[in-house]
Parts: C-alpha cells; structure tokens; sequence
C-alpha cells in the first residue's frame, strides 16, 4: 500500500492542486465567514467559524454563526464577556466545552496583547496549536486561511478524498492519516494554500460523497485512481459502527404561574456540566435516579409525562422523559425564568428539545398550573 501511494503521490503535485484550487475559487459557495474575511481581512472571523464547525453542520451553523458576531464582533469583546453571555451566544450549537476554551483563548490573546494595540495574533501551526480548543484540524485551517501558511487540513472527508485518489479500500487509522498529512503538506501550494484547503473541504462536503460521488463533476477525476478503477464505493471502508451507551434521563418542568424553574447543574454533571438547564435526573439501573443538581431532590419524578425525546450527547443514547413536577418543598438554587424568556436562556439542545415539549402542551400546563395556584 505505501508504495502505491508514494509513486502515485509522485504525479499529483501541481496540476492536481491547480485543478482543485481553480475549481474553488469558480465553484465556492459563498458561505459568510469566507465573505466576511474577504472583505476585512480579520483573523477572529475565521477562528470562530473554525471552531463552529468542529462539530456542527454547515446549516447549521451559518445563523448561530452570524447572530455570534453581532454580538461579539472582535476578539476584544469576546475577552470581555462573562462565561454566560458566551453560552447564550452559542446556544443551540452543543458540545459547549469548545467555546469555554474559545472563549479561554481570546482572553489569552487579549492578555497578551498591549491594551490599545490591535491584538497580535499568532501566525503560525504551533503557535495557534498551544492555544486552548485547537486542534491539528482547526489550527491548519486558520493560519492557511487567515495568513497563507502551507499546512493541509485533514479531517474524515479529506480522508475520504484522499483514499479515493489512491485507492485504500481500506478503514482510515491514525497511521494513515499521519500519510495523508505529509502528502497534503508536500502538495498545497504555497501561494494559495487557503483556497487549496477549502477546496479540498469542499470536494469531501459537495462531490466526493460518502454516497453516491458526483465523479462527473469532480475537477480531480483525472487524478483518481478510485474512479480509473471504479472502486470508489469500495475507498475508504467504513468504520465499524460506534458503541453506543443507552441512557435514561429525567427532566422536570416546575411552574410557578408563567415561570419555570431552572438550576445550574454542576460543573463535575455527567452531562452538560455547567449549564443552565432543567432539574435533571438519571436513571440508575435499579430504577432509582441520580440527580445532576446537587442538593435534595425528590426519589421519584411526578405521575405526568409530558413526553419523551430521543438526544445524543457523544456516545450516549439518550431517551429523554419530560415531567411536570409539582412542588411540595422548593429544592435550593431555582432559578425562576419567565416562559417567554427560556428560549433565549436554554443553551444545551437537551434542554431546547424538552422546551418544545412544553410549548407543545402549553394548553394542559396552564390548566394544571391554574389548579395548582388555586
Ligand atoms: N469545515 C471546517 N472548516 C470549514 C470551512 N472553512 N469551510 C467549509 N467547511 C468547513
């Protein structure tokens, strides 16, 4: 295998980076980080962008990404915020700990930085790797978008791209990643290594799909030795399917006329540590369920299941089960919100999709919520 890639490695070089990277710069799609550098040069726009979609899709992405920078435009005021301005800046997006260290990162930067001068930002791999939240992904990313170093991107789709261009029928490992990044080092161009970059990220996004490649439309099909041999649904194979973890949890709605309550849930939480969300349970084998509050909290949830929800938080399946609560004795550290105002203060996606719930039985809470207040 290492020599079939060596000697086909060999004849890639230019013409392959020049098909790719003319083909991006015809066919990019005009995303807003892409418009948003374009046009002020600032390294910030990038770096969020980046670490959005370490784990979010594009789509998805785009709106939170734009609301984000209405808020915080620069690195400056993103140093200056306090943790739960982030949070809610970030709500929806999940996987939280990301702009924790994102948010770490900027205030380093600014620390670093003399109080009035524009912040000076790092310009290299390593320097951008010893940052908090940066991986080899996002810090090559960065500094080949936001200041034309040479350092390739490799992450599943590239890996895909690339197997295909070799013809690996094989489960991509870390070994063969490690190739893969010598030859994407060794064939970006050095005067345009952003646009090779993200053309590569786009080929794995838009044509060189899991399923069914668009190979008709591909600018490096002369190069593939997957498509020579039509093997492409063959490379790379797939990864075994993860284990997942089957989770039972509990949330509770507890109102006091049009307010819910709230509670932080502890830092060291097996889910969601930290944020602001529903009282919430987990239900231990024997049935009994374990709190992610603190404090004293009931042994059983109410009789009235509002609904449940499927959720996925890393390898964990979670069935999520909506209860209202009635309460006897308040539990410490509610915090009450007013209905209207949840959406806005729900972070985590766990907590939005039992929000939904609730707005979907809005009807039987007031009912219920009248009976109790009287
Ligand atoms: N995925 C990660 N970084 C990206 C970028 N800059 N453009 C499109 N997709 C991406």
């Amino acid at each position: 295998m290492d020599d079939q890639i060596q000697k086909h490695s060999q004849t890639l070089g230019s013409p392959f980076a020049l098909a790719l990277v003319s083909w991006y710069r015809s066919q990019r799609r005009e995303l807003p980080w892409r418009q948003l550098f374009a046009a002020s040069q600032d390294p910030f726009v990038v770096w969020i962008s980046e670490i959005m979609l370490q784990q979010t899709t594009i789509q998805v992405v785009i709106p939170a990404y734009k609301r984000f920078l209405s808020i915080f435009p620069d690195v400056r005021s993103l140093a200056a915020a306090d943790e739960e301005a982030v949070r809610l800046a970030c709500r929806g997006l999940g996987y939280y700990r990301r702009f924790r260290m994102m948010h770490a990162a900027a205030r380093e930067l600014v620390e670093r930085s003399r109080a009035r001068d524009p912040v000076t930002w790092p310009r290299t791999f390593q320097a951008w790797r010893e940052l908090p939240g940066i991986g080899d992904y996002t810090a090559a990313a960065l500094v080949s978008i936001a200041f034309g170093v040479p350092k390739a991107v490799v992450d599943g789709n590239v890996e895909r791209v690339f197997c295909r261009i070799f013809d690996l029928p094989v489960v991509p490992d870390p070994k063969l990643k490690k190739v893969f990044q010598k030859i994407g080092d060794q064939i970006i161009p050095a005067d345009a290594p952003g646009d090779f970059n993200q053309g590569l990220m786009e080929l794995g996004q838009t044509v060189c799909t899991k399923q069914q490649p668009r190979c008709q439309e591909c600018p490096v099909q002369a190069y593939c030795l997957a498509f020579a041999r039509d093997t492409q649904s063959m490379c790379p194979q797939s990864r075994k399917a993860p284990v997942y973890e089957d989770v039972r949890l509990h949330l509770l709605i507890m109102r006091r006329q049009n307010q819910v309550a709230l509670v932080q849930r502890a830092a060291n939480a097996r889910f969601l540590g930290g944020t602001l969300g529903f009282p919430t349970a987990i239900e231990e084998a024997s049935g009994s369920l374990r709190w992610e509050t603190g404090g004293h909290w009931p042994k059983k949830t109410g009789v009235e299941v509002l609904g449940s929800f499927q959720h996925s938080i890393t390898k964990h399946r979670i069935e999520a089960f909506v209860h209202q609560h009635e309460i006897q004795k308040e539990p410490e550290g509610l915090v009450w919100v007013p209905l209207k105002d949840l959406e806005s203060q729900l972070v985590s996606n766990l907590d939005r999709k039992a929000l939904k719930l609730i707005h979907k039985n809005s009807s039987a809470l007031q009912l219920s919520a009248q009976y109790l207040n009287s």
